[in-house]
Protein backbone atom coordinates (compact mmCIF):
# COMPACT_ATOMS: atom_id res chain seq x y z
CA UNK A 1 0.00 0.00 0.00
CA UNK A 2 1.53 3.60 -0.85
CA UNK A 3 2.32 6.20 2.03
CA UNK A 4 -0.25 7.06 4.01
CA UNK A 5 -1.68 10.62 4.32
CA UNK A 6 -2.21 12.97 6.58
CA UNK A 7 -3.96 16.51 6.61
CA UNK A 8 -2.97 18.17 9.49
CA UNK A 9 -5.15 21.39 10.40
CA UNK A 10 -3.67 22.94 14.01
CA UNK A 11 -5.89 25.95 14.26
CA UNK A 12 -6.12 28.30 17.19
CA UNK A 13 -5.04 29.23 20.45
CA UNK A 14 -3.56 25.89 21.89
CA UNK A 15 -4.32 24.11 19.03
CA UNK A 16 -0.89 24.50 16.91
CA UNK A 17 1.09 24.28 20.33
CA UNK A 18 -0.35 20.57 21.15
CA UNK A 19 -0.10 19.89 17.66
CA UNK A 20 3.55 20.47 17.28
CA UNK A 21 4.49 17.46 19.92
CA UNK A 22 1.98 15.28 17.68
CA UNK A 23 4.24 16.22 14.86
CA UNK A 24 7.29 15.08 16.87
CA UNK A 25 5.53 12.02 17.71
CA UNK A 26 4.60 11.12 13.63
CA UNK A 27 8.57 11.70 13.35
CA UNK A 28 9.42 9.49 15.94
CA UNK A 29 6.95 6.75 14.01
CA UNK A 30 8.99 7.46 10.96
CA UNK A 31 12.22 7.15 12.68
CA UNK A 32 12.23 4.82 14.78
CA UNK A 33 9.26 2.22 13.93
CA UNK A 34 9.68 2.68 9.77
CA UNK A 35 5.91 4.12 10.10
CA UNK A 36 5.77 7.10 7.40
CA UNK A 37 2.78 10.11 6.61
CA UNK A 38 2.78 12.00 3.43
CA UNK A 39 1.91 15.19 6.31
CA UNK A 40 0.36 18.49 4.79
CA UNK A 41 -0.62 20.84 6.75
CA UNK A 42 -2.98 23.56 6.40
CA UNK A 43 -5.16 26.28 7.92
CA UNK A 44 -8.78 26.02 9.76
CA UNK A 45 -10.61 28.47 12.20
CA UNK A 46 -9.39 31.81 12.81
CA UNK A 47 -5.83 31.30 11.38
CA UNK A 48 -7.98 30.50 8.27
CA UNK A 49 -9.85 33.00 8.43
CA UNK A 50 -7.02 35.68 8.97
CA UNK A 51 -5.70 34.53 5.19
CA UNK A 52 -8.93 33.79 2.95
CA UNK A 53 -12.02 35.29 4.78
CA UNK A 54 -13.08 31.96 5.41
CA UNK A 55 -13.01 29.44 8.29
CA UNK A 56 -11.85 27.03 5.87
CA UNK A 57 -11.09 27.44 2.29
CA UNK A 58 -12.70 25.20 -0.50
CA UNK A 59 -9.38 24.04 -1.67
CA UNK A 60 -8.75 22.58 2.35
CA UNK A 61 -11.95 20.97 1.88
CA UNK A 62 -10.99 19.06 -1.43
CA UNK A 63 -7.49 18.32 0.62
CA UNK A 64 -9.41 16.55 3.03
CA UNK A 65 -11.26 14.28 1.04
CA UNK A 66 -8.09 12.98 -0.84
CA UNK A 67 -6.28 12.29 2.60
CA UNK A 68 -6.62 8.75 4.59
CA UNK A 69 -7.35 11.32 7.97
CA UNK A 70 -7.13 14.50 9.10
CA UNK A 71 -5.79 15.16 12.28
CA UNK A 72 -7.43 18.76 13.80
CA UNK A 73 -6.07 20.68 16.95
CA UNK A 74 -8.42 23.20 18.00
CA UNK A 75 -10.69 26.10 16.50
CA UNK A 76 -11.70 29.32 18.19
CA UNK A 77 -11.09 32.37 19.99
CA UNK A 78 -12.45 35.94 21.30
CA UNK A 79 -10.70 37.52 18.57
CA UNK A 80 -13.35 36.19 16.29
CA UNK A 81 -15.85 37.07 18.65
CA UNK A 82 -16.79 39.81 16.74
CA UNK A 83 -17.65 37.89 13.04
CA UNK A 84 -20.68 37.43 11.58
CA UNK A 85 -21.82 33.96 12.64
CA UNK A 86 -21.22 32.33 8.77
CA UNK A 87 -17.42 32.86 9.48
CA UNK A 88 -16.84 32.15 12.72
CA UNK A 89 -13.59 29.26 13.21
CA UNK A 90 -16.27 26.79 14.87
CA UNK A 91 -18.28 27.26 11.36
CA UNK A 92 -14.66 25.69 9.87
CA UNK A 93 -14.92 22.65 12.02
CA UNK A 94 -18.45 22.22 11.40
CA UNK A 95 -17.87 21.71 7.86
CA UNK A 96 -15.22 19.37 7.79
CA UNK A 97 -17.50 16.93 9.87
CA UNK A 98 -20.26 17.61 7.74
CA UNK A 99 -18.99 17.36 4.46
CA UNK A 100 -16.44 14.67 4.99
CA UNK A 101 -19.95 13.05 6.62
CA UNK A 102 -18.23 11.94 10.20
CA UNK A 103 -21.12 10.95 11.59
CA UNK A 104 -19.77 9.07 14.63
CA UNK A 105 -17.82 10.52 17.24
CA UNK A 106 -15.66 8.52 19.47
CA UNK A 107 -14.96 10.28 22.64
CA UNK A 108 -13.18 7.88 25.55
CA UNK A 109 -13.00 8.84 28.41
CA UNK A 110 -10.08 6.80 30.35
CA UNK A 111 -8.65 7.58 33.82
CA UNK A 112 -5.14 6.76 33.90
CA UNK A 113 -4.21 5.20 37.80
CA UNK A 114 -2.01 7.95 37.79
CA UNK A 115 -4.46 10.33 38.01
CA UNK A 116 -6.91 9.04 39.86
CA UNK A 117 -6.35 11.16 42.48
CA UNK A 118 -6.20 13.96 40.75
CA UNK A 119 -9.79 14.11 39.73
CA UNK A 120 -12.70 16.14 41.30
CA UNK A 121 -14.36 13.18 42.71
CA UNK A 122 -13.27 10.47 45.40
CA UNK A 123 -10.70 8.13 43.97
CA UNK A 124 -12.29 5.02 44.15
CA UNK A 125 -15.57 6.11 41.83
CA UNK A 126 -12.92 6.85 39.29
CA UNK A 127 -9.81 4.29 39.28
CA UNK A 128 -9.89 1.97 36.44
CA UNK A 129 -13.02 3.82 34.60
CA UNK A 130 -12.96 3.38 31.04
CA UNK A 131 -16.19 4.44 29.09
CA UNK A 132 -16.82 5.42 25.44
CA UNK A 133 -19.31 8.15 24.58
CA UNK A 134 -20.08 7.66 20.81
CA UNK A 135 -21.43 11.52 19.85
CA UNK A 136 -23.81 11.63 16.55
CA UNK A 137 -21.89 14.32 15.27
CA UNK A 138 -23.50 15.72 11.71
CA UNK A 139 -26.96 15.96 12.32
CA UNK A 140 -29.60 16.80 15.44
CA UNK A 141 -29.89 20.33 16.45
CA UNK A 142 -26.83 21.30 15.35
CA UNK A 143 -27.44 21.20 11.40
CA UNK A 144 -31.60 21.21 11.73
CA UNK A 145 -33.60 23.70 9.83
CA UNK A 146 -35.12 26.14 10.57
CA UNK A 147 -32.34 27.87 12.43
CA UNK A 148 -31.52 31.64 12.58
CA UNK A 149 -32.85 34.85 14.32
CA UNK A 150 -35.77 36.69 12.71
CA UNK A 151 -38.04 38.94 14.32
CA UNK A 152 -41.60 38.03 15.29
CA UNK A 153 -43.50 41.54 16.38
CA UNK A 154 -41.47 43.38 18.32
CA UNK A 155 -39.10 41.21 19.45
CA UNK A 156 -36.13 38.65 17.93
CA UNK A 157 -36.52 35.48 18.19
CA UNK A 158 -33.76 32.35 18.19
CA UNK A 159 -34.86 29.13 16.22
CA UNK A 160 -32.79 25.71 15.70
CA UNK A 161 -34.23 22.47 15.33
CA UNK A 162 -33.65 19.46 16.51
CA UNK A 163 -34.05 16.64 13.98
CA UNK A 164 -33.16 13.48 12.80
CA UNK A 165 -33.79 10.80 10.46
CA UNK A 166 -34.18 7.16 11.63
CA UNK A 167 -31.29 6.32 9.00
CA UNK A 168 -29.19 8.86 10.99
CA UNK A 169 -29.61 7.39 14.30
CA UNK A 170 -29.95 3.96 13.36
CA UNK A 171 -26.04 4.50 11.69
CA UNK A 172 -24.57 5.64 14.83
CA UNK A 173 -26.14 3.04 17.01
CA UNK A 174 -24.53 0.22 14.60
CA UNK A 175 -21.38 2.10 14.90
CA UNK A 176 -21.68 1.91 18.97
CA UNK A 177 -23.04 -1.38 19.18
CA UNK A 178 -20.24 -2.69 17.08
CA UNK A 179 -17.86 -1.07 19.47
CA UNK A 180 -19.50 -2.48 22.13
CA UNK A 181 -19.15 -5.75 21.04
CA UNK A 182 -15.47 -5.13 20.98
CA UNK A 183 -15.84 -4.27 24.34
CA UNK A 184 -17.87 -5.63 27.42
CA UNK A 185 -21.09 -6.08 25.80
CA UNK A 186 -23.14 -2.85 27.75
CA UNK A 187 -24.19 -0.12 25.98
CA UNK A 188 -26.24 2.75 27.22
CA UNK A 189 -28.39 4.98 24.85
CA UNK A 190 -28.73 8.51 26.09
CA UNK A 191 -31.69 10.80 24.98
CA UNK A 192 -34.69 12.91 26.29
CA UNK A 193 -37.74 10.42 25.07
CA UNK A 194 -39.87 12.02 27.77
CA UNK A 195 -40.09 15.54 26.58
CA UNK A 196 -38.51 15.36 22.53
CA UNK A 197 -40.29 13.06 19.32
CA UNK A 198 -36.81 12.91 18.43
CA UNK A 199 -35.88 11.63 21.72
CA UNK A 200 -38.70 8.89 20.87
CA UNK A 201 -37.58 7.76 17.10
CA UNK A 202 -33.69 7.64 18.88
CA UNK A 203 -35.26 5.62 21.37
CA UNK A 204 -37.28 3.33 19.31
CA UNK A 205 -34.52 2.99 16.15
CA UNK A 206 -32.01 1.80 19.00
CA UNK A 207 -34.43 -0.96 19.97
CA UNK A 208 -34.25 -1.75 16.44
CA UNK A 209 -30.69 -2.07 16.18
CA UNK A 210 -30.68 -3.72 19.44
CA UNK A 211 -32.32 -6.83 17.80
CA UNK A 212 -29.53 -7.90 15.23
CA UNK A 213 -26.95 -7.92 18.74
CA UNK A 214 -28.80 -9.76 21.17
CA UNK A 215 -25.33 -10.39 23.28
CA UNK A 216 -25.47 -6.89 24.14
CA UNK A 217 -27.05 -5.89 27.22
CA UNK A 218 -29.12 -2.40 26.51
CA UNK A 219 -30.27 0.06 28.84
CA UNK A 220 -32.01 3.73 28.13
CA UNK A 221 -31.36 6.66 30.43
CA UNK A 222 -32.91 10.26 29.92
CA UNK A 223 -29.61 12.59 29.44
CA UNK A 224 -30.53 14.70 32.66
CA UNK A 225 -30.12 11.64 34.41
CA UNK A 226 -27.04 10.30 32.60
CA UNK A 227 -25.16 13.47 33.42
CA UNK A 228 -26.03 12.93 36.93
CA UNK A 229 -25.23 9.00 36.89
CA UNK A 230 -21.73 9.78 35.29
CA UNK A 231 -20.47 11.93 37.80
CA UNK A 232 -22.25 9.50 40.78
CA UNK A 233 -21.32 6.43 39.45
CA UNK A 234 -19.39 6.58 36.01
CA UNK A 235 -18.03 2.97 36.14
CA UNK A 236 -21.51 1.75 35.67
CA UNK A 237 -21.41 2.42 32.05
CA UNK A 238 -19.12 1.02 29.08
CA UNK A 239 -20.63 2.24 25.79
CA UNK A 240 -22.68 5.36 25.95
CA UNK A 241 -24.52 6.10 22.63
CA UNK A 242 -26.15 9.91 22.00
CA UNK A 243 -26.91 13.14 20.03
CA UNK A 244 -24.76 15.72 18.74
CA UNK A 245 -26.09 18.46 21.58
CA UNK A 246 -26.05 15.71 24.38
CA UNK A 247 -23.18 13.89 23.79
CA UNK A 248 -20.71 17.58 23.64
CA UNK A 249 -22.25 18.05 27.11
CA UNK A 250 -21.87 14.71 28.19
CA UNK A 251 -18.70 14.05 27.27
CA UNK A 252 -16.69 17.71 28.34
CA UNK A 253 -18.46 16.03 31.80
CA UNK A 254 -16.78 12.88 31.11
CA UNK A 255 -13.41 15.03 30.85
CA UNK A 256 -13.12 15.50 34.64
CA UNK A 257 -13.43 12.09 35.48
CA UNK A 258 -10.16 11.40 34.03
CA UNK A 259 -8.29 14.74 35.69
CA UNK A 260 -8.56 17.11 32.62
CA UNK A 261 -10.25 18.57 29.56
CA UNK A 262 -6.61 17.88 28.08
CA UNK A 263 -6.77 14.48 28.49
CA UNK A 264 -9.82 13.75 26.27
CA UNK A 265 -9.38 12.43 22.95
CA UNK A 266 -11.98 11.87 20.37
CA UNK A 267 -12.02 10.09 16.62
CA UNK A 268 -14.52 11.23 14.25
CA UNK A 269 -15.56 8.63 11.36
CA UNK A 270 -17.57 8.51 8.47
CA UNK A 271 -18.27 5.20 6.07
CA UNK A 272 -15.50 3.55 4.33
CA UNK A 273 -13.25 4.97 1.43
CA UNK A 274 -12.75 3.09 -1.30
CA UNK A 275 -9.49 1.72 0.55
CA UNK A 276 -11.16 0.48 2.95
CA UNK A 277 -10.40 2.95 5.39
CA UNK A 278 -13.36 5.04 6.99
CA UNK A 279 -13.14 8.77 6.31
CA UNK A 280 -11.60 9.89 9.47
CA UNK A 281 -10.94 13.47 11.85
CA UNK A 282 -9.02 12.93 14.91
CA UNK A 283 -9.14 15.89 17.22
CA UNK A 284 -9.44 16.63 20.88
CA UNK A 285 -12.17 16.92 22.78
CA UNK A 286 -10.86 20.32 24.45
CA UNK A 287 -10.98 23.59 22.15
CA UNK A 288 -8.01 26.31 21.88
CA UNK A 289 -8.51 27.69 25.60
CA UNK A 290 -7.49 31.21 25.28
CA UNK A 291 -6.61 31.35 28.78
CA UNK A 292 -3.66 29.74 28.77
CA UNK A 293 -2.62 30.08 24.74
CA UNK A 294 0.75 31.16 23.83
CA UNK A 295 2.17 30.32 27.33
CA UNK A 296 3.12 26.78 27.01
CA UNK A 297 0.66 25.74 29.33
CA UNK A 298 -1.65 23.24 27.14
CA UNK A 299 -1.68 19.37 27.88
CA UNK A 300 -1.05 17.80 24.23
CA UNK A 301 -1.85 14.49 25.40
CA UNK A 302 -5.62 15.15 24.34
CA UNK A 303 -4.26 15.75 21.07
CA UNK A 304 -1.60 12.97 21.48
CA UNK A 305 -3.84 10.40 22.14
CA UNK A 306 -6.12 11.38 19.50
CA UNK A 307 -3.07 10.28 17.02
CA UNK A 308 -3.16 7.25 19.05
CA UNK A 309 -7.03 6.56 17.23
CA UNK A 310 -5.69 7.08 14.61
CA UNK A 311 -3.25 4.68 14.53
CA UNK A 312 -5.71 1.96 15.27
CA UNK A 313 -8.91 3.06 14.13
CA UNK A 314 -7.58 4.20 10.05
CA UNK A 315 -4.00 2.68 10.04
CA UNK A 316 -4.56 -0.96 11.63
CA UNK A 317 -1.50 -0.21 13.57
CA UNK A 318 -3.33 -1.19 17.20
CA UNK A 319 -0.23 -2.43 18.85
CA UNK A 320 1.62 0.83 18.18
CA UNK A 321 -1.09 2.85 19.52
CA UNK A 322 -1.08 0.65 22.48
CA UNK A 323 2.47 1.70 22.41
CA UNK A 324 1.87 5.19 22.70
CA UNK A 325 -0.57 5.04 25.10
CA UNK A 326 1.54 2.57 27.48
CA UNK A 327 3.80 5.45 26.76
CA UNK A 328 1.76 8.31 28.52
CA UNK A 329 0.71 6.33 31.26
CA UNK A 330 4.41 5.66 31.95
CA UNK A 331 5.16 9.60 31.88
CA UNK A 332 2.32 10.21 34.22
CA UNK A 333 2.91 7.68 36.45
CA UNK A 334 6.80 8.78 36.87
CA UNK A 335 4.59 11.94 38.09
CA UNK A 336 5.67 14.44 34.97
CA UNK A 337 2.28 17.18 34.81
CA UNK A 338 1.52 20.17 32.65
CA UNK A 339 -0.35 22.74 35.16
CA UNK A 340 -4.07 21.36 34.13
CA UNK A 341 -3.24 18.12 36.20
CA UNK A 342 -1.11 20.07 39.41
CA UNK A 343 -3.30 21.32 42.09
CA UNK A 344 -2.95 24.96 43.77
CA UNK A 345 0.01 24.57 45.22
CA UNK A 346 1.17 20.88 42.89
CA UNK A 347 4.79 20.82 42.03
CA UNK A 348 6.47 22.36 39.27
CA UNK A 349 4.37 21.56 36.13
CA UNK A 350 6.47 21.07 32.88
CA UNK A 351 5.76 22.57 29.60
CA UNK A 352 3.73 21.65 26.55
CA UNK A 353 6.90 20.92 24.62
CA UNK A 354 8.92 19.23 27.90
CA UNK A 355 5.28 16.60 28.01
CA UNK A 356 6.42 15.98 24.04
CA UNK A 357 9.64 15.19 24.82
CA UNK A 358 9.60 12.89 27.95
CA UNK A 359 6.94 10.88 25.97
CA UNK A 360 8.93 10.25 23.05
CA UNK A 361 12.09 9.67 25.94
CA UNK A 362 9.39 6.65 26.94
CA UNK A 363 8.53 5.31 23.29
CA UNK A 364 12.68 5.20 23.01
CA UNK A 365 12.19 3.06 26.33
CA UNK A 366 9.88 0.53 24.99
CA UNK A 367 11.62 -0.53 21.96
P1 LIG B 1 -11.80 25.07 26.01
O1 LIG B 1 -11.90 23.59 25.88
O2 LIG B 1 -10.96 25.76 25.02
O3 LIG B 1 -11.27 25.42 27.47
C1 LIG B 1 -11.98 25.10 28.67
C2 LIG B 1 -11.01 25.11 29.86
O4 LIG B 1 -10.18 23.94 29.80
C3 LIG B 1 -10.06 26.30 29.88
O5 LIG B 1 -9.84 26.70 31.21
C4 LIG B 1 -8.77 25.75 29.29
O6 LIG B 1 -7.60 26.40 29.72
C5 LIG B 1 -8.81 24.31 29.74
N1 LIG B 1 -8.16 23.42 28.76
C6 LIG B 1 -8.66 23.02 27.57
N2 LIG B 1 -7.79 22.27 26.91
C7 LIG B 1 -6.69 22.19 27.68
C8 LIG B 1 -5.42 21.55 27.53
N3 LIG B 1 -5.11 20.83 26.44
N4 LIG B 1 -4.52 21.70 28.52
C9 LIG B 1 -4.80 22.40 29.62
N5 LIG B 1 -5.99 23.03 29.83
C10 LIG B 1 -6.92 22.93 28.86
O7 LIG B 1 -13.29 25.62 25.97
P2 LIG B 1 -13.82 27.13 25.92
O8 LIG B 1 -12.95 28.02 26.73
O9 LIG B 1 -15.25 27.04 26.23
O10 LIG B 1 -13.70 27.54 24.39
C11 LIG B 1 -12.63 28.30 23.84
C12 LIG B 1 -12.76 28.33 22.33
O11 LIG B 1 -12.54 27.02 21.81
C13 LIG B 1 -14.15 28.75 21.83
O12 LIG B 1 -13.96 29.54 20.69
C14 LIG B 1 -14.81 27.43 21.47
O13 LIG B 1 -15.80 27.55 20.49
C15 LIG B 1 -13.64 26.65 20.97
N6 LIG B 1 -13.78 25.19 21.05
C16 LIG B 1 -13.24 24.50 20.01
C17 LIG B 1 -13.25 23.12 20.03
C18 LIG B 1 -12.61 22.41 18.90
O14 LIG B 1 -11.92 23.01 18.12
N7 LIG B 1 -12.80 21.11 18.77
C19 LIG B 1 -13.80 22.44 21.14
C20 LIG B 1 -14.33 23.20 22.19
C21 LIG B 1 -14.31 24.57 22.15
C1 LIG C 1 -16.45 20.07 20.42
C2 LIG C 1 -16.72 21.55 20.34
C3 LIG C 1 -17.48 21.87 19.06
C4 LIG C 1 -18.87 21.27 19.19
C5 LIG C 1 -17.59 23.35 18.67
C6 LIG C 1 -16.28 24.07 18.73
C7 LIG C 1 -18.18 23.47 17.30
O1 LIG C 1 -17.36 22.00 21.47
O2 LIG C 1 -15.84 19.52 19.49
O3 LIG C 1 -16.80 19.46 21.44
O4 LIG C 1 -19.78 21.86 19.78
O5 LIG C 1 -19.06 20.18 18.65
MN1 LIG D 1 -17.51 20.51 23.07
Amino acid sequence: MSTPSLLILPGDGIGPEVMAEVVKIIDWYGDKRGLNFDVSMDLVGGAAYDKHGVPLADETMAKAHEVDAVLLGAVGGPKYDVLDFSVKPERGLLRLRKELDLFANLRPAQCFDALADFSSLKKDIVAGLDIMIVRELTSGIYFGEPRGIITEGNERVGINTQRYTESEIRRVAIAAFELAMKRSKKLCSMEKANVMESGILWREVVEEVAKDYPEVAVSHMYADNGAMQLVRAPKQFDVIVTDNLFGDILSDCAAMLTGSLGMLPSASLGAPMANGRPRAMYEPVHGSAPDIAGQGKANPIACILSFAMALRYSFDEGAEATRLETAIEKVLADGVRTADLLGEEGATPVTTSEMGDKIIEALNASL
